[in-house]
């Protein structure tokens, strides 16, 4: 068989080139950390500025004063923080059946799981304290869904059905999930 030796030849400069090509639009990772505030760094870069990435604090649960961690919670159940054992919160898990959708050893059901959510619910909405985020998502289940979750799915029935003791009972519950 005869090889076309041109056509070979011209093939291979070809490729080589379009590896050169494709090499220089290759983004240079050091350039960029992906943040939330990519879009704004490109522009001042773009506009001549000088870019600096500042990472995003996180915090956990024992950073935060007392005040800080039960911020915001109503008068009701703010009155039994301080009286309720949070060991309670595990029979309610079962009795309102949470259990059947949040595990608390890291699988995942139809909910997000509860393990180490006291430190992840500090980070969850940086202007709520831990423990008024977690009476919100528990009374409030829409106002703020967690992210790859559905909403409409939490029952928004609990604000209803569980006492103020129940409500400091599981909210304290969560908070002691920091592992
Ligand atoms: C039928 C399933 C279901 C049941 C039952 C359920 N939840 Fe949820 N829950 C969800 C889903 C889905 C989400 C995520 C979407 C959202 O944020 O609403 C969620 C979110 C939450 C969050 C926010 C979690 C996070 O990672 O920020 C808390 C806290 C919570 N549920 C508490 C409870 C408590 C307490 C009960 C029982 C009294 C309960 N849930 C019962 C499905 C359920």
């Amino acid at each position: 068989m005869k090889v076309n030796v041109r056509l070979l030849t011209s093939t291979v400069i070809v490729s080589a080139l379009l590896m050169m090509i494709l090499a220089a639009c290759a983004p240079d990772a050091s350039q960029f950390i992906l943040s939330p505030n990519l879009s704004k760094q490109i522009a001042a870069r773009d506009a001549g500025a000088e870019v600096t990435v500042i990472k995003e604090e996180v915090k956990t649960l024992a950073d935060l004063s007392e005040e800080e961690k039960f911020a915001g919670l109503p008068e009701d159940v703010m009155a039994e923080i301080g009286k309720v054992d949070p060991a309670a919160g595990e029979a309610l898990r079962t009795k309102y059946a949470c259990a059947g959708c949040h595990s608390i050893d890291g699988a995942v059901l139809a909910g997000p799981t509860w393990k180490g959510l006291g430190n992840t619910a500090v980070n969850r909405v940086k202007s709520e304290s831990p423990a008024f985020y977690l009476y919100q998502s528990i009374t409030e289940p829409d106002a703020h869904v967690v992210e790859g979750y559905p909403s409409g799915v939490m029952p928004k029935t609990f604000k209803d059905q569980m006492s103020a003791t129940e409500l400091a009972e599981t909210i304290l519950y969560i908070m002691g999930q920091t592992q």
